[in-house]
């Protein structure tokens, strides 16, 4: 292969670095009106008037929307449908949507919004877990508080616990953590002469868009196009909101028969948009002298905001690894989501397990301190390896590359020398050193069954220049760059010829969501379907003109030649040049479906993904004993990708999860005053960690291949977050010899836990 496997450079590098890309701001429509929301005041309350009479006085105000002008249903769908586009009777959360005006000017619309009165009547909030799960909580919708259950099942843990040698049972608790996407979420709503409507915006999941779009305005989805446009990082952010705010959008289009652009101030964002769920995790271990471990118990609590978004998706994908990447063949675990009037937290990088992994990974260097093992020996012992079950059943059967990650990262960082090193450290200045592991399901397994298809389309030009569509979207992680590299060897021309088109619903069939890092398996093995098709179609050509029989003929570079003698050789050019002459159709829809998933609710056992990832990371800090402050020095982190099509973007992904992961650990977190309002919606207060706070990170690719991956590949987008905040967290227990369970390990929190 000419491509895969090489660090290519990234398809989308120059316009970015010199600023050509067109974001959505940078959009503009003849005759465009721009959208201001009206936000929420109250925390909770019951809507008693709006009021839009100054604010229609204003100069250039076009029109102001509220939840009566809606001609479809005022619900976005999403997996549940209970989120209103725009308030309707009640607010849940402080900074919910109520009204938009769309105005000829940013400051016509600004005062418009500003002079929309709204008045409330403000019922007592639930403002977290505890709160919304008392009997006599208040109710934030019909069916009461808890958004979702599931649970899983396996052997008997009383069983397990009996056989144990030792048990331990903590409580973790993790915060919200904001996407901090450097694009804020933005949308353009074009309307059309005959009734149909295109938006473009900022946004993951073009087909969900389509829906929501469709849903507000009760237009059939042939009359809804959606175009996603350059897009400043998603992180999972992108993935369910973006209906909301281009529903809201559209309308507005709809009703004023103008393009109409709402772009979000990161204050808006922050208040309206999803985030990752704050947690409570209740988490009981057994193991044995020898450190095997015989039980497990999990009690999960996720805090889901005032509406479900993709709660049950974010539940149900945590606790499929909740005990870790370890055998273990007694399991009992529960996880509820529930709602408060908070903002609703959703789909982040890592789907539940960043708040998970806390807690196993706590319990693993709890439970090795205790017993006198090696962190590093513990995980080694209880590893999963081909053959092994999850704690779901699941036979894991190839591509499991976890011991060669932990291996490889105890090599690298040196563990062994550093940990007796470091625990030399007496005085004001003490280093750690703290390790983590982690498995992950690429894509959407069965708790997305629905959408786990992807289709794409590739077009060879009359020049051999090459279109590729596909449903999935490029947000920063390199997926036009990857899928070019395989639509580049699947047709044996070259990386250059390969364009992939921006994506918009009309291309291909719907593709399900950009997630869970899918697009390497589904919209790769989508594009190399479609290359197969063109392949056959071609090689009978081929075989014409080089009077060689295709089956020996190698596909490579824009070349075609004989195996055994590669002088015998035609170029793609002249290949296609003849196809044109024998009207061979050069075009063709691929589609892929992922393999078999499944997942019992009943029993909580299932085949819950195709496959798995795997990670280990070691972090090393040094804490300032006298402050509590804590600097990472170092993290080494392995990943088993399956294999890396672009190994330069691997490692990127690997570093910018491990600096995601860092703010996890140490700033990151939504703060709420008494009556529920966030009150650090901004980067001045909610602190991500900029260049002056990274660290030295050494990524190491590790390459189990999985036999139905593009090439071998995997997915691997999500795992780099997962193992930072707990190889943090258990490098700082190590060099404080005090265990913080409740993220972020700020140094307030460090200083006290230190002193007491
Ligand atoms: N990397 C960048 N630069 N920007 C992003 O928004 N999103 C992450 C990850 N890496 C993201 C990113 C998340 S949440 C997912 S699901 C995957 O990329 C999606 O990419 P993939 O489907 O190509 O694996
Ligand atoms: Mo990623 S949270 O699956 O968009």
């Amino acid at each position: 292969m000419s491509f895969v496997g090489k660090s290519v450079e990234r398809k989308d590098a120059l316009d970015k670095v010199l600023g050509t890309a067109q974001y959505i701001d940078d959009m503009h429509f003849d005759n465009m009106l721009i959208a201001k929301g009206v936000y929420s005041k109250e925390t909770c309350g019951r809507i008693i008037s709006i009021d839009i009479s100054e604010a229609k006085k204003v100069k250039g105000v076009v029109k102001i929307i509220t939840a009566k002008d809606i001609p479809g249903e005022n619900l976005v769908p999403i997996v549940r449908k209970d989120m209103p586009y725009m308030a309707e009777d009640v607010v849940r959360y402080y900074g919910e949507p109520v009204a938009y005006v769309a105005a000829e000017t940013q400051e016509a619309a600004e005062e418009g919004a500003r002079l929309v009165k709204v008045q409330y009547e403000p019922l007592t909030p639930v403002l977290s877990i505890e709160e919304s799960i008392r009997e006599d909580a208040p109710k934030i919708h019909p069916h009461g508080n808890i958004h979702k259950y599931y649970k899983i099942r396996k052997g008997d843990t009383e069983k397990g616990f009996k056989e144990a040698d030792i048990i331990i049972e903590n409580e973790y608790r993790t915060p919200h953590q904001e996407h901090s996407y450097l694009e804020t979420n933005g949308m353009i709503g074009v309307p059309s002469h005959d009734g149909a409507i295109t938006v473009y915006g900022s946004l993951q999941c073009p087909f969900y868009v389509q829906e929501g779009v469709a849903n507000i305005l009760r237009l059939p989805l042939n009359k809804v196009r959606i175009i996603q446009t350059v897009t400043g990082g998603g992180f999972g952010g992108k993935e369910d909101i973006p209906s909301l705010y281009a529903g809201n959008v559209a309308l507005m289009a709809f009703l004023t028969g103008r393009p109409v652009k709402l772009v979000l101030t990161r204050e808006e964002d922050f208040l309206t948009s999803t985030k990752r769920h704050p947690s409570l995790i209740k988490y009981k271990t057994g193991a044995k002298k020898d450190g095997t471990i015989t039980g497990i118990e999990v009690t999960f609590y996720m805090d889901g905001g005032a509406y479900s978004t993709l709660s049950p998706i974010v539940l149900w994908r945590g606790l499929i690894h909740s005990s870790g990447p370890y055998r273990c063949e007694h399991v009992k675990i529960d996880g509820y989501a529930v709602a408060t009037n908070r903002v609703h937290c959703g789909a982040f990088r890592g789907f539940g397990q960043p708040q998970l992994i806390l807690a196993h990974e706590a319990q693993m260097d709890i439970l090795a301190e205790k017993l006198n093992i090696d962190p590093v020996e513990i995980r080694r012992k209880n590893a999963f390896q081909v053959g092994d079950e999850t704690a779901t059943g699941q036979k894991l059967e190839t591509s499991v590359g976890l011991l060669d990650t932990i291996n490889e990262t105890w090599k690298k960082s040196e563990w062994q020398q550093k940990k007796i090193l470091y625990e030399k450290d007496k005085g004001n200045k003490r280093r750690g050193i703290g390790i983590s592991s982690s498995f992950y399901g690429v894509s959407l397994g069965a708790g997305g069954r629905k959408y786990e298809k992807s289709g794409a389309y590739v077009e060879i030009n009359k020049d051999c220049s090459i279109n590729v569509a596909v449903g999935t979207t490029e947000m920063g992680q390199g997926m036009k760059t990857v899928l070019s590299q395989i639509a580049a060897d699947a047709l044996g021309v070259t990386y250059e010829d390969i364009y992939i088109l921006e994506t918009d619903s009309t291309r291909v069939p719907d593709s399900g969501p950009t997630v869970a890092s899918r697009s390497t398996v589904m919209s790769g093995n989508a594009i190399k379907d479609a290359c197969r098709q063109l392949r056959e179609r071609l090689e009978k050509v081929a075989e014409d003109m080089l009077k060689i029989p295709a089956k020996v003929l190698i596909w490579d570079n824009g070349h075609i030649y004989f195996k055994q003698n590669p002088s015998v050789k035609i170029t793609f050019k002249e290949l296609i040049e003849e196809a044109l002459h024998q009207d061979v159709h050069l075009s063709a829809q691929g589609w892929f479906v992922a393999p078999y998933t499944t997942f019992d609710e009943e029993t909580g056992q299932g085949w819950c993904y195709f496959t798995y990832v795997y990670s280990t990371n070691i972090a090393e800090v040094e804490v300032d004993m006298t402050t509590g402050a804590v600097k990472v020095l170092k993290v080494t982190a392995a990943h088993d990708v399956g294999k890396a099509i672009n190994p330069t973007l691997v490692e990127g992904q690997i570093q910018g999860g491990i600096l995601q992961g860092l703010g996890y650990a140490l700033t990151e977190g939504l703060i709420y005053d008494k009556s529920g309002k966030m009150i650090n919606p901004n980067f001045s207060t909610y602190i991500i960690p900029t260049a002056v706070d990274s660290t030295v990170i050494e990524p190491i690719i590790v390459e189990h291949t999985y036999p139905d991956g593009p090439y071998g590949a995997k997915g691997f987008g999500e795992l780099p977050i997962l193992g930072v905040a707990p190889a943090i967290a258990n490098a700082v227990s190590h060099a404080t010899g005090v265990r913080i369970k409740e993220l972020p390990i700020t140094p307030e929190k460090l200083y006290k836990t230190i002193k007491q």
